[in-house]
């Protein structure tokens, strides 16, 4: 996997976040089976509740277009008008989205600073004994 790829595509993501309210841009970056990546930025609303993160866009993004196998995720977010200096991770309903559609076993999250600065974890790491499609799946 070129991860360097990823994470520029999840920094270059930042640049379309919609934070007027928070003032914290996250950009994220899905990489498909196919090879595409498919990106997401967070996007409030004056509505606080109706905010979407970064993540949750690239997934609903990705479904959207009819493609629901991905293998990985490269996120990156931080204050606005700072350089990014820390690493972001996905919140826990991200966490729980990201779940529905990958094997939490191998999917690999990336929280990133830079191509050269990053952390890698299993979806298993940060989302441990979780609630699944599988649990669903019963002959109806
Ligand atoms: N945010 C994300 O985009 N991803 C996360 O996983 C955590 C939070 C966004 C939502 C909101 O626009 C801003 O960061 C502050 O919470």
């Amino acid at each position: 996997m070129d991860i360097n790829r990823l994470i520029v595509s999840a920094i270059n993501a930042r640049a379309n976040s919609y934070a007027p309210y928070s003032h914290y841009l996250v950009g994220a970056a899905l990489l498909c089976a196919d090879g595409s990546i498919v990106t997401g930025s967070n996007i409030e609303n004056a509505s606080y509740g109706a905010t979407v993160c970064a993540e949750r866009s690239a997934v609903f993004s990705a479904v959207s277009a009819g493609i629901r196998d991905f293998s990985a995720i490269a996120i990156a977010g931080g204050a606005e008008n700072e350089e990014l200096s820390d690493y972001a991770f996905p919140c826990g309903m991200c966490r729980q989205v990201l779940r529905e559609f990958t094997d939490p076993a191998s999917f690999r999250v990336i929280v990133a600073i830079s191509p050269e600065k990053y952390k890698e974890f299993t979806l298993e790491e940060l989302l441990p004994e979780s609630f699944g499609p599988d649990k669903l799946k019963e002959d109806h």
